[in-house]
């Protein structure tokens, strides 16, 4: 794809940038899985969630989700784009059937059992026992926490959004319960997502650690920053 692309020298203030530019129709050229890649990365960084969800036969499910993202604080939701149902989605059915499931923080120590669990696995195994990490129940929720995991979320579904340009679902669930390690939760509430070693996705198949550059005070026009602890 790259003869595609056409470069270009960016102006101030990337002066030494040589840019690739590539058009909708570069895109739409693609072999699949290349854009596959290319698009996925285009977002940026994204969470490392490993989602938690038991069928109404009692069968534990396990998958890696890089698509939760903040819906709002009060109440607060958390949404997740499930691919389309041109195959059986474990996860997506059992949130439907039950209503609970549970969003688990990966941390660098279990990064490959997490990205071990997009494996499509039978009917009949749990991803919890294929790639070696321990569910952990609450009596609040029906789906099954990820034992090894530093930051749990319970939620319960509220809403599923059918995208009808692609087929995808917009599943929206309302937290329930959280579980974080105690030192990670600061006085005001900001968790530091450093310190609990949470993981980011770039694309589709690679696992970042990332590193706090500073945490700002509430910006606003006639104040100047202050940076936080
Ligand atoms: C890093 C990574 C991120 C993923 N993110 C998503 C996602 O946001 N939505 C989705 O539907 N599938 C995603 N997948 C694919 C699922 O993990 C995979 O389809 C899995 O088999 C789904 O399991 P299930 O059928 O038990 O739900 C991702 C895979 C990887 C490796």
């Amino acid at each position: 794809m790259r003869n595609c692309a056409r470069r270009s020298r960016a102006r101030w203030p990337l002066s030494s940038l040589t840019l690739s530019t590539f058009g909708g129709e570069d895109i739409a050229a693609m072999d699949d899985r290349h854009r596959v890649f290319f698009v996925n990365a285009l977002t940026g960084f994204k969470p490392a969630s490993l989602v938690g969800t038991r069928g109404p036969d009692g069968q534990d499910n396990l998958a890696v989700f890089s698509s939760v993202v903040h819906i709002g604080a009060n109440p607060p939701l958390l949404g997740l784009v499930s691919r389309p149902s041109s195959v059986r989605r474990h996860t997506l059915e059992n949130i439907t059937a039950t209503g609970a499931y549970t969003v688990n923080h990966v941390h660098s120590g279990i990064v490959a059992a997490a990205h071990q669990t997009s494996a499509r696995y039978n009917e009949g195994v749990s991803e919890f026992d294929a790639v070696g990490l321990s569910p952990e129940y609450s009596e609040r929720l029906k789906a099954p926490y990820v034992a090894e995991s530093r930051l749990r979320i319970g939620l319960e579904h509220r809403q599923t959004v059918d995208i009808e340009l692609n087929g995808t679902h917009l599943v929206i669930g309302e937290i329930v319960e959280v579980q974080v390690d105690e030192g990670a939760v600061a006085e005001d509430g900001w968790i530091d997502l450093g310190a609990l070693d949470s993981v980011t996705v770039g694309g589709l198949d690679a696992y970042y650690q990332a590193r706090r550059l500073a945490r700002f005070s509430y910006a606003k026009p006639d104040r100047p920053l202050r940076e936080l602890d």
